[in-house]
């Protein structure tokens, strides 16, 4: 693959990124601008990828390097992108080795902007990324948070294992199926805590895992993806927003102001079912006499239920998740039957969680059930293909939708 480094500061986290696709067994050839060379010299990449790196078209001319390095990509990222070699590369232009690269590379070629917010809001930048997006380029949202100065905004590179991590399932995949782009997702991960006093909470166990896979799958898709995060300590996957709650009534109202202009929410989240009905401002003791307090329960409204039953729009998807034991009242895909037509939604992932199994694993088995009463068995495999699986039901049914003359 190709590592494009661009003149920005965070150029010294690409350092961090090419040395993870190194190690996870990518041969990776790094492709500098000029001015990515004033932020970290060609000694490090050099030294991190194993191969000489050059920024020129007119350097090694027998080896015809401008044509053969994209040619020969399997996949190209370029992180950090900046503002001025977007532009160059949705004009178009030929005037280094990278903009060459990018110009005969035939692969899918990922962006990863980072810029101050100005510079990444402006109409300019704007138009640009738009237009790599409509020509098939994965150009990923810059996370928010510390910019060079004291200042916070958008415009941060993601993470650089986050990098690595959506590069991995774009190469595991063969291909960058960019099949959401222009649509907006909502997926919800992690388990809701409901607090007793300031100490404590009753909580579960879910991991966060699989929404955070779901998450990563759809940005990887070309989704605009908005994850709530429910008490989660995984880090934020390249491109996604993420906004973190608690509590089952803040995840419900981060999920229905999210929600209202999404073209699909998946409820991978395990909210509490139920909340103490009072909350203690101090701490609650221990009583003397050796009793323990009782505590009384109520309980929590169901978000999978309400946004099913109330679309903020024809052809929203619901998807839900359903994690069964199985009881006397019948097995596990009964009850997710039941439970897919009590709550109304679309789709309904089951999971067989008998014994403990998928929480905090990174393996999952699932059926999805269709509100059209057909379903689709998913063997034991990675939370990541599991998701492309529930990603590839979603596309199926907005392509089973009728077009509006607008779409058409
Ligand atoms: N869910 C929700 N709001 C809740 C509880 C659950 O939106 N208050 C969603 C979960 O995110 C999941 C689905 O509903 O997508 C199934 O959750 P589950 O707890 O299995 O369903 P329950 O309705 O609680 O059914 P049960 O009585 O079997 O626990």
């Amino acid at each position: 693959m190709v590592l494009g480094v661009t003149g920005g500061i965070a150029a010294y986290k690409a350092a961090d990124l090419l040395r993870k696709l190194t190690e996870s067994g990518l041969d990776v050839t790094v492709v500098p601008t000029r001015e990515a060379l004033r932020f970290v010299g060609a000694p490090t990449w050099e030294a991190l990828s194993g191969k000489p790196v050059s920024t020129e078209v007119f350097e090694n001319i027998t080896d015809v390097p401008h044509v053969r390095i994209g040619q020969t990509a399997d996949l190209v990222v370029v992180a950090p992108a900046t503002a001025n070699t977007m532009a160059r590369a949705a004009h178009g232009m030929a005037d280094d080795l990278l903009t060459n690269v990018l110009l005969t590379a035939r692969c899918p070629v990922v962006f990863a902007p980072a810029m101050h917010t100005e510079m990444w809001e402006h109409a300019a930048t704007q138009a640009n990324v738009a237009t790599l997006r409509e020509r098939g380029a994965l150009v990923i949202e810059p996370a928010e948070g510390r910019l060079t100065g004291k200042d916070t905004g958008k415009g941060r590179l993601p993470e650089p294992a986050e990098i690595a991590e959506l590069c991995a399932e774009i190469l595991a995949r063969g291909r960058a199926e960019l099949d959401l782009t222009g649509r907006h997702v909502v997926v919800s991960a992690g388990g809701t805590r409901e607090y007793l006093d300031p100490v404590r909470f009753l909580g579960n166990r879910s991991s966060g895992l699989q929404g955070y896979a779901l998450a990563r799958a759809a940005a990887a898709r070309g989704a605009s993806v908005t994850l709530v995060a429910a008490n989660v300590t995984l880090s934020d996957p390249a491109g996604v927003k993420v906004v973190r709650v608690e509590s089952t009534s803040e995840l419900r109202d981060a999920v229905l102001a999210e929600s209202r202009a999404a073209d699909a929410i998946v409820m991978a989240a395990a909210p509490a079912d139920f909340r103490p009905t009072s909350f203690s401002d101090s701490k609650i003791k221990k009583a003397g006499d050796g009793s323990a307090p009782s505590i009384e329960l109520e309980q929590n409204p169901d978000i999978l239920a309400t946004i099913s039953h109330e679309r903020s729009h024809p052809g929203q998807i619901v998807v839900g998740f359903a994690a069964e034991t199985g009881d006397a009242t019948g097995s596990v895909l009964e009850l997710g039957r039941a439970k897919l037509a009590r709550k109304g939604c679309d789709l309904l992932v089951v999971n067989d969680v008998s014994g403990g199994k998928v929480f905090g694993h990174a393996d999952n088995e699932a059926v999805i059930l269709s509100a059209d009463g057909s379903s689709v068995d998913v063997p034991s495999g990675s939370k990541a293909v599991l998701s492309h699986v529930i990603w590839d039901q979603v596309t199926g049914l907005f392509s089973a939708q009728p077009t509006t003359d607008l779409q058409e």
